[in-house]
C-alpha cells in the first residue's frame, strides 16, 4: 500500500472541517497572522486562528479579526483554544472567545492541553466539531471521554512542543480508537503528506513549512533560519515554557541551555507552585516569541522549527503549497473547481 503513489483525498477529516484537501495549517503563536490563515483555507486546506496570536501580536479585536478573515475567504476557518487549567485565568476570555467564534460561524476546533468536555458541549449543538492535540494512547483515551470527533496526533518531529512518539508508533497505537487521526509534526515536502495518508492518516497539521511563506508576516531572518536549516539541526528545549519545544539551535539556543533548571523543576512537579512556573513561563515566552517575530536575529536568534525544515526550500505562498501537496498526493492537477463550498 506505501508504494502506491497517489492516494484519495476525501478522508473522514476533509467531511468534518467540509474541505477539499485534508491539509491543516496549525495554530501557530506568534505566527499566525489572518492572511496565512485566510491564505490555507482559500486554498482548499484549512487555517486555524491562535486567538493570542491574532489578538496580542497582530493586534486585531478578536471579533474583528475573523471578520477580517471572512473578508479574505469564505471557506471554513477554525480556532485553537488551550484548555489547560494553568492558564485558568484565561478560562474566562477563551469561553468569550470561542461563543465569538460560534457566532462567527467558526464550526472546526482544536483543543490543545486540558479537558476539552466544555468545547464539545458548547458547540455540538450548532454542528461544531472538536479535534483535540494528544501525544499518546493515554492521552487520547482522556480526550475520547470527551467524545471529541478526532485527534490531532502531534508526533516527536513537531515543531512548538513536540510529542515523544513517532507518526507510525502513534498511527498504530490510536487507529483502534476509530477516530480521524491527523499527523502534527514532520511534513514538509508533499511525498511525507503522501506517506501520512498512506500510513492511514486522515490529514495532516503543519507548521514549520508555512512560517516559511509568503503570508506569514514573521521576520525574514525567522523564515531564512528555516530554510537554511537541517533535521539536525533542530533540538527540544524546556528553557521556553517547562516542557520541551523545538527550535532551531542557534548559538542563543547553545547559551540558554535545554534542559530546565533545577529549581524550575522542583517548582514545575510542586502540585502547588505548578500552575504558577507555568503562568510565568508563559508570560515570559509570550513575549519573548513576540519579540522574535518582529525584530528577528536582532532580538535573539529564537527559531521555534520542527524537524520538517528538511524538506522546505523555498519561500512561496500557502496557497501553491497545498495546491502542489494534493495535486501529488492525489494525482491529479490543481482540482479548485472541486472545493466544497463554505457552509457555515
Ligand atoms: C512557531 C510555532 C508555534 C506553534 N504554536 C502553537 C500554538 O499556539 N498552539 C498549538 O496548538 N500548536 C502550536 N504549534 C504546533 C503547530 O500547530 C503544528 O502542530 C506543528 O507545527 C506541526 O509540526 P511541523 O512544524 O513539523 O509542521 C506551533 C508550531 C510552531 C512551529
Amino acid at each position: 500500500m506505501l508504494d502506491q503513489k497517489t492516494t484519495n483525498l476525501e478522508t473522514d477529516f476533509t467531511r468534518h472541517a467540509r474541505i477539499a484537501y485534508p491539509i491543516i495549517c496549525g495554530a501557530m503563536y506568534p505566527c499566525s497572522n489572518p492572511e496565512l490563515v485566510a491564505a490555507a483555507s482559500e486554498a482548499g486546506g484549512i487555517g486555524i486562528i491562535q486567538p493570542l496570536s491574532l489578538t496580542f501580536v497582530h493586534k486585531y479585536d478578536f471579533r474583528q479579526g475573523i471578520r477580517y478573515i471572512r473578508s479574505l475567504t469564505s471557506k471554513p476557518i477554525g480556532f485553537n483554544l488551550i484548555v489547560e487549567k494553568s492558564v485558568k485565568r484565561y478560562e474566562d476570555q477563551m469561553k468569550a472567545w470561542l461563543d465569538i467564534a460560534v457566532e462567527e460561524g467558526v464550526r472546526f476546533f482544536i483543543t490543545a492541553l486540558g479537558n476539552p468536555n466544555w468545547v464539545v458541549e458548547r458547540v455540538r449543538p450548532v454542528g461544531g466539531i472538536v479535534y483535540h492535540d494528544v501525544v499518546n494512547r493515554r492521552w487520547a483515551e482522556k480526550a475520547l471521554e470527551s467524545d471529541v470527533d478526532g485527534l490531532i496526533c502531534v508526533n516527536n518531529r513537531a515543531g512548538g512542543h513536540l510529542g515523544s512518539e513517532s507518526p507510525e508508533q502513534l498511527v498504530e497505537a490510536l487507529r483502534g480508537f476509530g477516530k480521524p487521526l491527523v499527523c502534527a509534526g514532520g511534513i514538509g515536502e508533499e511525498k511525507d503528506f503522501l506517506r501520512a495518508l498512506q500510513m492511514g492518516y486522515a490529514g495532516v497539521q503543519m507548521g514549520t513549512r508555512f512560517i516559511a511563506t509568503t503570508e506569514c508576516k514573521t521576520h525574514p531572518d525567522y523564515k531564512a533560519a528555516i530554510l537554511k536549516a537541517t533535521s539536525a539541526d533542530i533540538v527540544a528545549t524546556e528553557k521556553i515554557s517547562g516542557v520541551p519545544v523545538s527550535v532551531i539551535r542557534t548559538p542563543y539556543i547553545d547559551r540558554l541551555g535545554l534542559k530546565a533548571g533545577p529549581i524550575a523543576r522542583m517548582l514545575l512537579k510542586n502540585a502547588r507552585t505548578k500552575h504558577w512556573m507555568r503562568t510565568f513561563y508563559t508570560m515570559n515566552s509570550l513575549w519573548s516569541l513576540k519579540q522574535t517575530l518582529q525584530k528577528g536575529s536582532a532580538y535573539k536568534d529564537f527559531w521555534q522549527a520542527g524537524k520538517s525544515v528538511d524538506g522546505i526550500e523555498k519561500v512561496e505562498s500557502a496557497g501553491d503549497i497545498i495546491r502542489r501537496f494534493a495535486a501529488f498526493a492525489g494525482g491529479r492537477e490543481d482540482s479548485s473547481s472541486s472545493l466544497r463550498s463554505e457552509s457555515e
